[in-house]
């Protein structure tokens, strides 16, 4: 998409390019079970900011944005909530940050989840982390087996 979309934007001397990074690469120190999402959301992230250098002075911004939890399908979250807001809620946000910093977190209640994770010492961070994917995982397992038992 960056490849197809950029000559045009250099040729007008302007756009903007929005890549998604995740709160998965860029908040947390650290994702187990999550290992190649926030691989490739790592991907993502550096990849916008070396382009942001290369094109800042051509008239094109260049953003990775790194939400934590929206409440979406991908997420299996049905109610939104502070840390986890709607599509719309979260995109109000979105919108409004392009064209800032090039590496962000443009929802408030997320920003602060990051700063938290900040002064956490990483041990500690990581068994949380872990606690929580783990409980997931087992939680999808069950829901799994009731499946299979029906
Ligand atoms: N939700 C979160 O908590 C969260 C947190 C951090 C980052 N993100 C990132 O935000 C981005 C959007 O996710 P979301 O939460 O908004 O999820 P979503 O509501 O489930 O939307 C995902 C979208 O991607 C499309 N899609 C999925 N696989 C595709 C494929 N192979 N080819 C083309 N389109 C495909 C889906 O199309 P269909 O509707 O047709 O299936 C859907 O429109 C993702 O990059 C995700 O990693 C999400």
């Amino acid at each position: 998409m960056t490849h197809a979309v950029l000559p045009g934007m250099v040729e007008r001397k302007r756009g903007a390019v929005v890549n998604i990074g995740s709160g998965a690469a860029s908040i947390m120190p650290s994702t187990p079970l999550y290992t190649v999402y926030a691989a490739t959301k790592a991907y993502a992230d550096q990849f916008s900011r070396s382009l942001y250098v290369e094109y800042k002075n051509k008239g094109v911004d260049v953003q990775c944005q790194a939400p934590w939890y929206v409440a979406t399908k991908m997420a299996s979250i049905r109610q939104a909530s502070l840390f986890a807001p709607s599509p719309e809620t979260y995109a109000r946000a979105a919108v409004r940050y392009i064209g800032y910093e090039p590496r962000c977190t443009p929802y408030w209640a997320h920003a602060l989840v990051w700063f938290l994770f900040t002064v956490v010492p990483e041990p500690i961070a990581d068994r949380y982390v872990l606690g929580v994917s783990l409980d997931i995982r087992d939680k999808g397992r069950a829901k799994d087996a009731r499946k299979k038992a029906m």
